[in-house]
């Protein structure tokens, strides 16, 4: 493994009989780490937004279903269909934590797959997380290769190194078009409600050195007319078997801009994240999370008492606007039908990617603020 190609930030960090999580929600102005011993500390932190992004979501619920199984006491420990039994609970309860997702019932498939089986759960959950991380390496140079010298690119929500176990989805392809010198600047959206843009991007391009300007959702438009933009770049949730995709709320609208003033809009996203089984956008189960976090900002009352409020956490923008989705396997484009079942159909890696330590993200070149000392139970 390449460690120049390793994100400076961290998600999540596994520590053989604990799951670490940064705390997201605290972020930038805090750096602490949230301590899981239990499958259901890890489906707290999913809930509550502690660990968040698609593929994340999915690499942590995997290393909370090894934890269920350290979990397993009593007659389960030496009855191989009551240890099944006490696994597919937490199989439940982390899939339902949240919805949208599609990466978590991905992952936690797999890991089913191997406790069925009898194989190293450990050793599955350490590979799922390598894997997100090659793709998201190749994943980024697919994209960078669409995208020329001098350009200004915009993203939505955050898909970096906070979203996933590598360099991100979106926000791999900006870094590796910053990195080969192509990058003039990015515009990040601060992402209303919960402000991933404006907290989470803003850090890990300052973090990354990549040169950015934030701006509110509401000015996308005013950017699209006034200034050059060159393409944009989003994450995905879920895609449809059709390319419809469920992505953080506004990328629609930022989908229906695009259109309107020409600018390629495109959707990175690993193979894990499009769901054959889902044949287009209206399957896609929207989570609706708390009004509190559209009538509060940072704990501040933004609207009267009582104000009634509503808070999709998801869009779908529909295949027909996007002008291509970034995977690791290579740029699909329309009609996604097809094309996204060629890339499936296509061999995985042409080598196993290996885990950074060989035991999951246990190590690596964190930034100093970063290591997790001071860590705290989840709550
Ligand atoms: O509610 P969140 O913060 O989990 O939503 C995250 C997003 O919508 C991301 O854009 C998506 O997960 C793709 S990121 C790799």
């Amino acid at each position: 493994m390449n460690v120049s190609l390793l994100p400076k930030t961290r998600a999540f960090l596994w520590k053989k009989n604990k799951l670490l999580l940064l705390d997201q929600r605290l972020l930038p102005n805090r750096i602490l780490w949230r301590t899981c011993r239990t499958w259901q500390d890890v489906a707290k932190g999913i809930r509550d937004m502690v660990v968040r992004g698609a593929p994340a979501i999915g690499c942590v619920a995997a290393y909370g279903m090894v934890l269920a199984a350290r979990q397993t006491s009593g007659e389960a420990r030496h009855n191989v269909a009551a240890r099944q039994k006490q696994l597919e609970k937490g199989f439940d309860g982390l899939l339902k934590a949240r919805p949208t997702a599609v990466n978590l019932r991905w992952a936690l498939e797999r890991m089913r797959r191997i406790t069925r089986e009898g194989g190293n759960l450990e050793q599955e959950a350490a590979r799922i997380e390598a894997e997100d991380r090659e793709a998201n390496r190749r994943m980024g140079e697919h994209g960078a290769s669409l995208v020329d010298s001098g350009a200004t690119l915009m993203t939505h929500c955050n898909t970096g190194s906070l979203a996933t176990a590598g360099l991100g989805t979106a926000f791999g392809v900006i870094w590796t078009v910053c990195r080969q010198g192509k990058l003039k600047k990015v515009l990040a959206t601060e992402t209303r409600p919960y402000l991933q843009g404006a907290r989470l991007t803003a850090w890990e391009l300052k973090n990354e050195r990549i040169p950015f300007e934030l701006i509110t959702d509401s000015m996308a438009a005013h950017f699209m007319k006034t200034e050059k933009i060159d393409a944009i770049f989003v994450g995905a949730d879920r895609i449809a078997a059709n390319g419809d995709t469920a992505n953080k709320i506004g990328t629609y609208s930022l989908a229906v801009l695009a259109a309107h003033h020409h600018v390629p809009f495109y959707v990175a996203a690993s193979m894990s994240t499009v769901d054959f089984s889902t044949p287009d956008g209206k399957a896609i189960p929207i989570e609706e999370r708390s009004v509190d976090e559209v009538v509060t900002i940072g704990g501040q009352r933004m609207a009267p008492k009582g104000t009634k409020a509503r808070h999709p956490a998801f869009d779908v923008t529909p295949a027909v606007l996007i002008s291509g989705i970034v995977t690791e396997r290579g740029v699909a484009g329309r009609p996604y039908i097809t094309s996204l079942h060629a890339l499936a159909s296509m061999e995985r890696f042409s080598s196993t990617p290996s885990p950074v330590s060989g035991e999951g993200s246990g190590e690596g070149p964190l930034t100093p603020a970063l290591s997790p000392v001071g860590e705290r139970e989840i709550r």
